[in-house]
């Protein structure tokens, strides 16, 4: 029988190759996907996967299909969970598995492997998405059955194999980068009262060793998708890499949190979003300018909505794609340019404008007007406080 593995070239992914193959006595082809995590990652892995023992590898370049199918489309809902994740590891789950289900029915595979843990999030992604695509696929998960429970573990286990690593026993942080951020858990981080040290962070400057002169940058946004920066026309990939370049210079993009796992335990997390933090910045300062309140609280409770699906590995479900649908047709409105200014760690709008802009200096100004009555908003309070009032008139009364 012959499985398919979500292979990443690092040490875990490294030791399920042999497992599978001892445990299920099947063969075992190696895919990985390419979301942006950069050449470092990428170098060698075929090498490392034929060395483990995989029978073929294949690689996958998903770097533009995940930027323009998966992330703008999710900005437009504007989705941050908890506050402050932009998602980062949760975006990229749906299209790795996804692609992985293909190569897996295109080669007649009878499974599908990968190498989260039991204990967190991105096994319910992974299998969410099996499940949606191809249900008839069996699942393997080896850190939910096999005994190691730690990196000198899968060491030995290597050792006994025979099969080299350049891997070593102490890597403090769980990582996981794509195009659009880096995560870091573990280690120190572990206990939520230690501060993230430089060690830590590894795409951005730190605030305090940043520039202490802002830089202004043109972000210009149609239908709510970014497609220029500074003046240059570009494509999605091609403007998060500016951006990330361009923010992660001013120590843009970082943040500390506790979040809450679906599967139940608080984890601590810092994540590195320098692009992404300008272009969710970028879209929310046009959309400000362009959608009525309405529209607008209709969108911000698709972000919050759609935060949780996203993170819950929901993605393949008939309400998400919903969200998406709804949040697509607010941003057909969202078209304009902002400057931001980068300093600090902090990007802002400082400037923003658009052909769409319900704004309206002449309705709004403290200054002498000639087009809003103010006598008005006396009825208009009289009656928008009329229940409050029925019901203070009814306590006197008692
Ligand atoms: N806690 C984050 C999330 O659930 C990041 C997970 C990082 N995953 C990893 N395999 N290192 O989205
Ligand atoms: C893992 O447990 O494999 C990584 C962390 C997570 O999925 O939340």
């Amino acid at each position: 029988s012959k499985v398919v593995l979500a292979y990443s070239g690092g040490l875990d992914t490294s030791a399920i190759i042999p497992y599978l193959k001892e445990e299920y006595g099947c063969e075992v082809v190696a895919f990985v996907a390419d979301v942006g995590q950069g050449a470092a990652e990428l170098e060698g892995v075929e090498e490392k996967a034929l060395a483990s023992g995989a029978s073929s590898c294949y690689v996958v370049d998903l770097k533009d299909e995940f930027v323009s199918d998966y992330i703008y489309p999710i900005l437009k809902t504007g989705a941050v969970y908890e506050g402050k994740y932009l998602l980062g590891t949760s975006m990229a789950r749906p299209i790795i598995a996804k692609a992985q289900v293909e190569l897996a029915l295109k080669l007649g595979a009878d499974g599908v492997a990968h190498g989260c843990t039991g204990k967190g999030n991105d096994q319910v992604r992974f299998e969410s998405t099996y499940a949606a695509l191809a249900p008839q696929l069996e699942v393997i998960a080896p850190w939910r059955e096999w005994s190691m429970r730690s990196r000198p573990d899968l060491l030995n286990y290597l050792a006994e194999k025979n099969i080299p690593t350049t891997a070593s026993a102490e890597k403090i942080y769980s990582r996981d980068a794509n195009a659009w951020h880096i995560s870091h858990e573990g280690g120190e981080l572990e206990d939520p009262w230690c501060e993230p040290t430089e060690k830590v962070w590894t795409w951005t400057v730190s605030p305090e060793q940043a520039p202490n002169e802002p830089e202004y940058i043109t972000v210009k946004v149609e239908k709510g998708e970014v497609v220029a920066v500074n003046g240059t026309a570009l494509s999605p990939f091609a403007a998060l890499e500016t951006l990330n370049s361009l923010a992660a210079a001013h120590g843009v993009g970082r943040i500390d949190i506790v979040e809450n796992r679906l599967v139940g335990m608080k984890s601590r997390g810092c994540y590195e979003t320098p692009g992404g933090t300008v272009m969710m910045e970028a879209l929310r300062g046009v959309e400000a300018l362009v959608l009525d309140k309405s529209a607008h609280h209709f969108r911000e409770q698709i972000g919050l909505e759609f935060s949780h699906l996203l993170y819950d590995g929901r993605w393949f479900t008939p309400v998400a794609q919903a969200q998406l649908a709804a949040a697509h047709s607010l941003a057909q409105l969202v078209s304009g340019e902002v400057v931001i200014k980068l300093y600090k760690g902090q990007a802002t709008v400082a400037q923003r404008q658009s052909a769409n802009s319900l704004y309206s200096e002449a309705f709004a100004t403290f200054d002498e007007d000639e087009v809003y009555n103010q006598k008005h908003a006396e009825g208009f309070i009289r009656l928008f406080s009329l229940s409050s009032r029925i019901s203070a008139l009814k306590q006197q009364e008692k």
